[in-house]
């Protein structure tokens, strides 16, 4: 049995009235299996969830000296972050102003001093100005100062650097986490390094399989049987207006698997978490594929972007408090991110299976929906929060 608190509204506040009854019948009920695998759908959650969505692109110690970049493609569309030589993060469309072509290549680099066009040799600054145009006499009367880059709207919370494609006039990232900003206080976001760099890994899934994966809490104790012997009862769920947060505590009883007994007696205590935070894990997921995995040891970010119905890539990276040299616990701490690693690698294979049966029988004629448990808070929140934005997920079967 999950430890659970009741979803409260969804807050979306975007929805035509008429599909509220419809949507109130189906609380309880989970996303129709056609959403999972439609190309129309697909297409209204582009325009619907995501354009309207935060984003996280990167840390800003992960562009620590001017000219540092993390390029991100999200919906089809290249942008950067990028530190200015002011020493402040902007970011911006990850294209040409005048033909188009995408300028920094990679996920991430430095660009030295200036941006420079790999098609036609236009050179943008740091701040996205346009500085430099070849043959610029041959253009005629051109308004340059309206061709620097495209900016685009960010957020930086904590350290992490978000960005949005389009302002629906939803809550900024700091607004989502309001309801827990006081968990995260004590883990200075603001200081965490990267450690190792962003991985991409495909998976065959809707990316709503993946979210409700990360929200489900009944099948814990069914096939994580590394994280029920880490947690025992002790996991819980609930969902708050724009964030799901999940979270366990670490069992004294030595577990039976290696990894994981080695983590619950290698884990140092940690000098800046409050006692109750020691042995303590915790989940949030934003609205609406932005996950931040909270370890005493380290920070995870994943995010499960989108490129086709069926189609997901998830980006992930963990990030570290830089320890000392002189830190009587490093040994300890280095072994305890390995260790993580590895109980959270056998956790994410067993969910890489699920996701991919899920998705197998989202394609099955017999299956439309099916009901939730009261306790999955979490999933009936986010499928509550999808009928509220895209309100055909309240059909069972797809418009023709
Ligand atoms: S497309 Fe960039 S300079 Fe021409
Ligand atoms: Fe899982």
């Amino acid at each position: 049995m999950v430890g659970t608190r009741l979803a409260q509204d969804d807050g979306a506040g975007h929805s035509p009235a008429a599909a509220t009854d419809a949507r109130g019948a189906l609380d309880g009920t989970s996303l129709p299996a056609w959403t999972y695998r439609s190309e129309a759908f697909f297409a209204r959650e582009r325009a619907a969830v995501f354009r309207p969505s935060w984003q996280v692109v990167c840390h800003v110690n992960d562009v620590p000296a001017p000219g540092d970049y993390h390029a991100f493609e999200f919906l089809g569309e290249p942008l950067v972050t990028i530190r200015g030589r002011d020493g402040g993060v902007k970011s911006f469309h990850n294209v040409c102003r005048h033909r188009a072509a995408r300028l920094l290549d990679g996920d991430r680099g430095n660009c030295g001093g200036r941006i420079t066009c790999p098609y036609h040799a236009w050179s943008y600054g740091l701040d996205g100005a346009l500085v430099g145009v070849p043959h610029r006499a041959s253009f005629g009367a051109v308004d340059w100062a309206a061709y620097g880059l495209a900016p685009v709207e960010q957020e930086i919370f904590r350290g992490f650097v978000f960005v949005r494609l389009a302002d629906d006039g939803g809550p900024s990232v700091a607004e989502m986490m309001a309801p827990y900003a006081v968990d995260l206080a004590p883990y200075r976001f603001e200081e965490l390094v990267p450690q190792g760099r962003v991985t991409l890994r495909p998976r065959e899934v809707n990316w709503k399989n993946v979210a409700d994966n990360y929200g489900d809490g009944l099948h814990i104790s069914v096939a994580h049987p590394g994280l029920t012997r880490l947690f025992g009862k002790s996991y819980g769920l609930e969902a708050a207006p724009h964030i799901d947060k999940m979270w366990g505590d670490l069992q004294d009883t030595p577990s039976r698997n290696w990894s994981e007994a080695m983590y619950q007696r290698l884990l140092p205590a940690v000098a800046h978490l409050p006692a109750e935070r020691q042995r303590h894990w915790m989940y949030f997921r934003l609205w609406p594929n932005v996950a931040f995995d909270i370890y005493p040891d380290q920070v995870d970010f994943m995010q499960f972007l989108p490129v086709s119905p069926t189609q997901t890539m998830i980006r992930e990276i963990a990030y570290v408090l830089p320890d000392a040299p002189d830190d009587p616990w490093r040994r300890e701490m280095k072994a305890a991110r390995y260790l993580n690693w590895r109980i959270n690698r056998q956790v994410n294979a067993e969910d890489t299976g699920l996701i991919a049966r899920v998705q197998a029988g989202m394609a099955s004629s017999s299956y439309t929906t099916g009901p939730l448990s009261e306790d999955e808070v979490c999933l009936r929140s986010f499928a509550r929060r999808m009928r509220s934005v895209i309100p055909e997920a309240c059909l069972e079967r797809e418009p023709s």
